[in-house]
């Protein structure tokens, strides 16, 4: 495929390298080619299969709105635009383009949700439960968005919005820990990055799945199709 990715900085990087790994055609702007999306021009688009944006809260709606506008698919792994996200599912069915975005597109984390929603059941026996999350000093955004992620599916797992505490301290990757402390034991679901590889191939892999589809959607729904 010929890739288009958004944002030379740590993630986005690694996603050029494992793209090109995979075989695929791939070319990068960072924020001084793109000011407010200036390069995002349907010509520049038009021999581009999907775009990846990893760059930040602040770019990422006027990147998503110019593929929206040119009928690009785009695959979304910028976090803090969750707020946005009910008016750009309706832009994108509307436009017929294709969306899928992620808190995290980490497997590995995809698993770590899916314990987190069984362990939510703990909740409705005397269980106190609190979310702690910890990440480098350099991260825009806090809390993460993969900690409100988790934080939604133990809400709508058990009735219950527990509380993200956040941390934000030396080169940390990401890790995100579901605490449940009872009178009688306590309870740790934990996960722990080692390195950023794992959001990497997790988003290249989500952009082969989403050539040529149409909808809007979101990775932990898709990632055991991948
Ligand atoms: N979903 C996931 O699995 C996942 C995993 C890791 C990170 N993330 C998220 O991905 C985002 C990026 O993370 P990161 O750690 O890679 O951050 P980073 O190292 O700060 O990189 C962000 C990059 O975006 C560039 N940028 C800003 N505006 C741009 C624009 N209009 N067009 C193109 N590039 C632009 C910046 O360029 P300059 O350096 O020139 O300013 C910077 O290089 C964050 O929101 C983070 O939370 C998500």
């Amino acid at each position: 495929m010929n890739i288009l990715i958004l944002g030379r900085g740590k993630t986005g990087s690694l996603v050029a390298e494992v793209a090109k790994e995979r075989g695929h055609r791939v070319s990068v702007l960072g924020a001084s080619d793109n000011s407010r999306a200036s390069a995002l021009t349907p010509a520049r688009l038009a021999p581009i299969d999907v775009v990846i944006d990893f760059t930040t809260p602040a770019a990422v709606l006027e990147n998503i709105e110019a593929c929206i506008q040119a009928g690009k698919n785009v695959v979304v792994g910028t976090t803090g635009w969750y707020g946005e996200l009910a008016g750009i599912q309706q832009r994108v069915e509307k436009s017929g383009s294709g969306l899928l975005y992620a808190a995290n597109f980490s497997i590995g984390v995809n698993l770590f949700f899916e314990v987190a929603r069984s362990a939510a059941a703990a909740l409705q026996h005397q269980y106190f439960g609190q979310v702690f999350e910890r990440h480098h000093a350099q991260k825009k955004d806090a809390p993460s968005g993969t900690a409100v992620a988790l934080q939604r599916i133990i809400r709508d797992a058990s009735g219950t919005e527990l509380e993200i505490t956040s941390f934000r301290e030396g080169d940390v990757v990401g890790m995100h820990e579901l605490v449940l402390d009872s009178a009688s034991d306590t309870i740790y679901v934990c996960h722990d990055a080692k390195s950023r590889r794992g959001f990497a191939e997790g988003a290249v892999r989500a952009a082969e799945w989403l050539a040529g589809k149409k909808g809007f959607f979101d990775f932990k729904d898709v990632w055991r199709k991948l």
